[in-house]
């Protein structure tokens, strides 16, 4: 493969056709939309029942007796911090390998995010160097389940029990994952989701956190709804400090849909995560490692390049995309290196995130890709990597 090839330095691209981007919704979503606006009801509080039948479906499916539908993964997670009462000065662990609202909704409270490394082989939290973080102050631990992959819950949950602390799963790219058959929201205190466009399931925007305990999800509905939970007795009657979190009906009718597709989703997704798998497997490119117990629902496809090649990845990356393909970076830098956790005064020492975040970049596994999307993706890849690693 010679320079001049490449489309990135003239060659002639993989792909000449326009990417263009299909969202997964159909007709069965635009009619639940619509039933919705002939209903007038839009909200709960104009007598809407959606919101609380996507609550109850969705929290039964992802292993939890209760669900609090938000406006977001983020205001879900602000709400699962919120609700656990953490506050300024204590600590959450988190891992540095995730997008920022993990640990962002911990500052937004004036508590403090520890950086906890991740595993090498899952990405996800080690359980190891989360129990040598662990200090007086340690409040809770937000394991991510990142890119669709099941932190080690059954560990994280042991370590969480033995020092009294609370877990609540980022679980935003992780929709129907399951560890040993048990759904991944059936661990810890609160998991939340987001049901953002590019997720494995979504409403456009939202989230949801659900949770097992009575009185915690209380305190969810509480801080979603302005500190008090409005019905004809209570109206004004504010308990606390909350906020207006609240999912709309028109998103809720669309994640009832979008709830009875995603184990189709999901397995679509792993059906193109091992089409890259088995596609790139030449390239010495370092691909995703499977472990059975887990069930990955490959929210996306990490890909590594070589230890020692980290040097490379923009021009990678940008070779990649001048083929006509789209690839992303998720994530480049371990989060306590951008500016918003150094300006808060925090800092980090994680190396396995620092070494996967210098050389990983993500390929996009949605379920609407066709077999040519498929095929242009693994054969820009493969033309790439023939250049800059002889693969
Ligand atoms: C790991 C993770 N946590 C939290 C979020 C926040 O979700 P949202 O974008 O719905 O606020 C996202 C979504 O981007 C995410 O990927």
């Amino acid at each position: 493969m010679n320079k001049e090839q490449l489309a990135l330095f003239g060659g002639v691209p993989v792909r000449t056709s326009v990417w263009i981007w299909k969202s997964s919704f159909g007709d069965e979503e635009a009619n639940a939309v619509h039933t919705i606006v002939k209903s007038g009801k839009l909200s709960v509080f104009r007598g809407g029942t959606a919101v609380r039948e996507f609550e109850e479906k969705f929290a039964q499916f992802s292993g939890a007796k209760y669900g609090v539908a938000t406006t977001s993964g983020t205001t879900a997670l602000h709400s699962a911090v919120t609700a656990l009462g953490i506050t300024e000065g204590d600590e959450v662990l988190v891992p540095p390998l995730t997008f920022v609202s993990t640990a962002s909704v911990v500052l937004q409270e004036k508590a403090i995010p520890v950086f906890v490394d991740v595993e090498p082989t899952s990405y996800c939290m080690s359980p190891q160097d989360l129990e040598s973080k662990i200090t007086k102050r340690t409040k809770a631990i937000i394991p991510v389940h990142i890119y669709g992959h099941p932190a080690d819950m059954y560990k994280i949950c042991d370590i969480a029990r033995r020092y009294n602390l609370a877990v609540i799963s980022d679980s935003a790219q992780a929709h129907g994952a399951k560890i040993k058959n048990q759904p991944i929201g059936a661990f810890g205190n609160i998991s939340c989701y987001s049901f953002f466009q590019t997720k494995n399931m979504t409403t456009g925007e939202g989230g949801m956190a659900i949770t097992n305990d009575d009185a915690l999800a209380r305190k969810l509905r509480l801080k979603r709804e302005h500190g008090s939970i409005p019905n004809q007795h209570t109206w004004y009657a504010y308990e606390e400090l909350g906020y207006n979190y609240a999912m709309t009906e028109l998103q809720a009718a669309v994640g009832l849909v979008q709830l009875k597709r995603l184990e189709g989703f999901n397995e679509r997704r792993r059906e193109n995560a091992s089409f890259y798998q088995a596609q790139l497997s030449k390239t010495g490119l370092v691909l995703p490692r499977i472990n059975e117990e887990f069930y990955h629902v490959f929210h996306n496809f990490p890909i590594l390049l070589p230890e020692g090649k980290s040097h490379l990845r923009s021009e990678f990356v940008a070779a990649i995309r001048a083929e006509g393909v789209p690839v992303d970076i998720c994530y480049p830098v371990p989060l306590y290196e951008t500016n918003l956790f150094r300006k808060a005064g925090i800092s980090g020492r994680c190396p396995n995130a620092e070494s996967i975040t210098s050389r990983i970049f993500t390929l996009f596994t949605d379920p609407a890709l066709e077999t040519p999307d498929l095929e242009n993706i693994c054969a820009a890849v493969i033309k790439v990597s023939q250049f800059y690693l002889g693969g």
